[in-house]
């Protein structure tokens, strides 16, 4: 395989004496293939180059979830990610986690992740729940979950993360959905009471970030979705979260049609919608005014019968994970 001399441009980060973070950016030179990875470059560099270099690495093999990092422009873990796949004319840009604290270069704190984690009480409780019989495909629903290696690529690359840092995170959300599918777990209506409440499931904005960037294949949205249908069968709708869901799923049940006009008044009430009089006269202003009189869709039979048949089936509305049977 062809050697090939690559750009690799690393935002270099240093904590000042007043808690600020300095940072610049700094180009090195490295020849590589297009299959060597980048955690290989970077102790290249550190080794050969730079010895004030700063990242984390541990098992090289995917496993230990020390060194995720930002390599062009979305969190990858550098032992898995080749410099082929991520160069773009020779250059890669690298730099630290997003919505987690740098302590230098590539090394975050990753004090503040692992608190969020533990708010979900990342071990089996005991208690009145717990299943007296394990069925046969009790762990497929959790078995997706449990790949998680607790890297904190999904909660760097997550769009609510960034704008309300009070946001659990798709990661520990993930993990508390193995929990509450554990049927070993002995509390999950309390877990769902719980996610329930202000900044954990019903904060997820569902940008799917989470699941492009995850490399292990968590899928931490489809469970956040999972742990949102399960907590409004247990009853916990208070909120405007599971208001908006259950306003959208009667609209359409009921016309085919999202009634937008009524929605923000049945999601937020009176006193809610009041406060966002500024943006609709906004969209009134755009051309954008909901129908005051929406009307039946056409093919609503048809419809119906999809509610029916997914209502009689909620296992197959979460999508349960397919057994793989070894050859
Ligand atoms: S070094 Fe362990 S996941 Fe990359």
């Amino acid at each position: 395989m062809p050697v090939t001399n690559y750009t690799i441009r690393i935002q270099r980060k240093r904590k000042t004496s007043d808690g600020r973070i300095d940072s610049h950016w700094k180009e090195y030179t490295v020849k590589a293939t297009e299959t060597t990875t980048i955690l290989s470059v970077l102790e290249e560099i550190k080794g050969e180059q730079d010895g004030t270099l700063t990242f984390r690495q541990s098992c090289r093999s995917a496993i230990c979830g020390s060194c995720a990092m930002k390599i062009g422009g979305r969190t990858r873990l550098a032992c898995k990610t080749h410099v082929g796949v991520v160069a773009r004319d020779n250059v890669v840009e690298i730099t630290s986690q997003a919505n987690q604290p740098v302590l230098k270069d590539m090394a975050i704190d990753i004090g503040p992740f692992f608190e969020r984690i533990h708010k979900i009480t990342p071990y089996l409780a005991e208690g009145p729940e717990t299943d007296a019989v394990t069925e046969e495909t009790a762990y497929d629903q959790v078995n997706h979950v449990t790949q998680c290696i607790m890297c904190g690529s999904c909660y760097s690359d997550c769009t609510m993360a960034e704008v309300s840092p009070e946001f659990i995170g798709p990661a520990a959300l993930a993990k508390a959905f193995r929990f509450v599918s554990d049927p070993r777990e002995g509390q999950k209506t309390r877990r769902l009471k719980q996610l329930a409440e202000p900044h954990m499931m019903w904060s997820c904005a569902r940008c799917a970030m989470c699941v492009e960037t995850c490399p292990k294949d968590v899928k931490p949205m489809e469970a956040i979705v999972k742990l949102r249908t399960r907590g409004v069968a247990k009853g916990f709708n208070d909120g405007p979260g599971p208001k908006h869901a259950l306003a959208f799923h009667n609209d359409i049940k009921q016309s085919g049609h999202l009634n937008e006009f009524t929605l923000m008044m049945r999601t937020v009430g009176i006193m809610g919608t009041l406060e966002e009089l500024g943006t609709a006269f906004h969209l009134l202003k755009k051309g954008k005014v909901p129908s005051l009189f929406p009307h039946k869709s056409a093919g609503l039979a048809e419809l119906a019968k999809i509610y029916e048949i997914l209502e009689q089936n909620p296992l197959d509305v979460e999508t349960k994970a397919k057994e793989v049977v070894p050859e």
